[in-house]
């Protein structure tokens, strides 16, 4: 069993190589952002509410994502589970701590993918995503591209582009990132736990890099 989590700036790759590696590990893929479009297209008053804060580049309040992840870590298997999109700041870091140790796992793993802000930002206006499946193209990218245009290799649906990939919603994710995430670099070097890994390398590049932490 391992517990893996993913930090990175937005756009580095988290959502991919989490997919990557819940298909060869067996991990299940938790990812707050998609657990909060999930809410977004329930058209529910917080899925509203929810979806002018994320359309703006902001983040969401610490007790909303918290609540939506409980929920989610709860039913995770015993195989693990592979962590992106949280902890976003260190109150979420140190709440982290607390929601594992109540139910007794651990992390084993804090893989940070590191890719300057050109790289990222490219990789944010090149995104599509299904909004079923979840699966991850870019357009930018002829391994990453769809086989079909406009629609997903996997479950044969619609991809759309997220209404937070525009350059001015990106900038602001990137220094939210810079002020609030970045931090969490030091707190889990100094657990012992951090890994670093380049995410500006093609994405079976950096998934090759990520084996060799975990182990092949
Ligand atoms: P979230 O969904 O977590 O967005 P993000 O952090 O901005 O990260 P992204 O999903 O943009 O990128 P990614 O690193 O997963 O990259 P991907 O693999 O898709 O959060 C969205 C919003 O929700 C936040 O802004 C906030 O409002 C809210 N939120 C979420 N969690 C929260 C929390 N804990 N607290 C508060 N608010 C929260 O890759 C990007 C693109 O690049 C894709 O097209 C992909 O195909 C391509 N690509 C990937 N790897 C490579 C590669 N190696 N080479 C070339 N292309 C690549």
């Amino acid at each position: 069993m391992k517990n893996i989590i993913l930090i990175a700036a937005p756009a580095a790759g988290k959502g991919t190589q989490a997919k990557l590696i819940e298909e060869k590990y067996g991990l299940i893929h938790i990812s707050t952002g998609d657990l909060l479009r999930s809410e977004v297209s329930s058209n529910s008053e917080l899925g509203i509410e929810l979806d002018k804060i994320m359309k703006k580049g902001q983040l969401v309040s610490d007790e909303i994502v918290e609540d939506l992840l409980r929920k989610k870590i709860n039913s995770s298997n015993s195989n693990g589970f592979v962590l992106e999109g949280y902890p976003r700041n260190l109150n979420q870091a140190s709440r982290l701590d607390v929601i594992l140790n109540e139910i007794n796992k651990k992390i084993d793993y804090v893989i940070y993918l590191d890719v300057p802000f050109e790289i990222a930002l490219k990789r944010s206006s090149g995104r599509l995503q299904c909004k079923y499946c979840g699966k991850i193209y870019n357009l930018n990218d002829e391994k990453l591209r769809p086989l079909k245009n406009g629609i997903c290799n996997n479950c044969g649906k619609e991809i759309y582009q997220r209404n937070d990939d525009n350059e001015e919603s990106f900038k602001i994710r990137f220094n939210t990132y810079l002020e609030n995430t970045k931090p969490l670099i030091d707190y889990y070097k100094s657990k012992g736990l951090l890994k670093e890994v380049d995410s500006s390398k093609d994405c079976y590049t950096v998934f090759s890099s990520i084996e060799n932490i975990i182990g092949k």
